[in-house]
């Protein structure tokens, strides 16, 4: 009789994990919305930058130099990394214009929350341990200028989501785990840099790449196929930057 027994007490204990851990998650939540009720934003933008901020903190699960430990309350402006700036809308609005968690060591990934942060012209994550993928919602990044995701451990297919950003003029992927092949539309759009070394791409030289305005373009220790086009001799001559 002592198997079913044992059967039952396993069970129990994993139906009462999975209890903790939902009411954990439930007060988090809670907690959250309280938070959200009771605290004074110097403006509507600057709460979207908290619940994206705040959003963003919960999903960092390693912050060795305390890069964002002082990330609490209202005042995202004083957040670590955290840059404001004048609305480019209303000058006397601010608004957060630059996120910088440049060599931070940090680990955790990028939650869709991020895409509230609509003022962004700047996103520098370089050598951290940010993981899984960039979210779809960076496509409401309208004014981002330069996006720095080099040295960390992002994974899965070029993350087509940056060609639908306006205002992009420095890419940098270099050093992630990205795979597969990179949209030829890359080398359409007016790009001042972009590095894509050290990943896993795969890709032929593509026929447009002398479209690029791009001064700098780095593809080493890629799995580079194909020839160089001829195109490239025009790479860069229109460009004037
Ligand atoms: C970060 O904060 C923790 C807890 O306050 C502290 O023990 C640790 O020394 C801090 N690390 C650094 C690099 O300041
Ligand atoms: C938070 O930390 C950053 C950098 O460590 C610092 O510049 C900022 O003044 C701190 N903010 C507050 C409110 O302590
Ligand atoms: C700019 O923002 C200020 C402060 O929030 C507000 O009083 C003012 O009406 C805004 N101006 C415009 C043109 O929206």
């Amino acid at each position: 009789m002592r198997p079913p027994r044992l059967h039952f007490l396993i069970l129990t204990l994993l139906v009462s994990a999975t209890f903790l851990h939902t009411s954990a998650a439930a007060d988090d939540n809670d907690n959250d919305a309280d938070d959200l009720n009771n605290l004074v934003f110097e403006n509507p933008s600057l709460r979207k930058v908290y619940i994206a901020l705040q959003a963003w903190k919960s999903a960092i699960f390693s912050d060795p130099f305390n890069f964002t430990a002082n990330w609490t309350g209202p005042a995202v402006c004083s957040y670590g990394g955290v840059f404001c700036a004048p609305s480019l809308s209303n000058s006397s609005n601010r608004v957060v214009a630059g996120i910088d968690l440049n060599h931070g060591d940090i680990a955790g990934y990028l939650p869709p929350e991020l895409g509230l942060l609509t003022d962004l012209a700047l996103f520098h994550i370089n050598s951290n341990r940010f993981c899984g993928t960039v979210p779809n919602t960076f496509k409401k990044l309208k004014l981002l200028h330069e996006l720095d995701l080099s040295n960390n451990r992002f994974v899965g297919t070029f993350p087509t989501v940056v060609l639908s950003l306006p205002k992009l003029k420095f890419l940098d992927l270099r050093f992630n785990e990205f795979e597969g092949s990179v949209p030829i539309k890359l080398f359409d759009k007016d790009l001042d840099a972009v590095f894509l070394n050290d990943n896993r791409f795969k890709f032929g030289i593509p026929p447009n790449l002398g479209n690029s305005p791009v001064s700098v373009l780095v593809l080493a220790n890629n799995n580079l196929g194909g020839c160089l086009p001829a195109s490239i001799g025009q790479m860069g001559a229109t460009s004037g930057r």
